[in-house]
């Protein structure tokens, strides 16, 4: 998913073209805006974290594009090329490392680095149920 600074900063298609570029297909996607039910189901394993509340206003606070990405590995593939959750940390070569912004903290702590991927299988599912069919 492209997180809401990415399609703020128009970088989705050039986040998209680098998935594609490492051989995984983009099979469907879909812009919209998180309903609170939605981000609260996207974020359910961070409930009662200390950043959660800051969390879920970043993540509605507009558009993101959902996508289903599907190819061999695509999992690990994808969290490779999204680099560290820390842009900061995130290696060149990475989504997250190459197209970060000056300031990657936003007003609420939060860290602003331009995506989202699952992070298991039983996490894709759940989280795609959110937007697909
Ligand atoms: P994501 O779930 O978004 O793909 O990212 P991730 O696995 O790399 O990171 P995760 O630990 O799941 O955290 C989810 C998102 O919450 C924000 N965050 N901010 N200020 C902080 O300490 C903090 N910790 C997490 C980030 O936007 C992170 O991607
Ligand atoms: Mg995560």
């Amino acid at each position: 998913m492209i997180k809401p600074d990415g399609v703020a900063r128009g970088l989705a298609e050039t986040i998209l073209k680098r998935v594609s570029g490492a051989g995984l297909a983009v099979a469907e996607k879909k812009q919209l805006v998180l309903t609170p039910a939605q981000a609260a189901e996207l974020y359910r394993p961070h409930l009662g974290k200390k950043f959660y509340p800051g969390l879920i206003k970043f993540i509605t606070s507009g558009p993101v594009v959902a996508c289903l990405v599907s190819g061999e590995g695509a999992i690990a593939a994808l969290r490779r090329l999204m680099g560290d959750t820390d842009p900061l940390a995130a290696e060149r070569g990475t989504v997250r490392g190459d197209l970060k912004e000056a300031a990657v903290i936003n007003e609420d702590g939060i860290i602003k680095n331009l995506v989202h991927g699952s992070d298991s299988p039983e996490a894709a599912d759940r989280e795609l149920a959110i937007f697909f069919k």
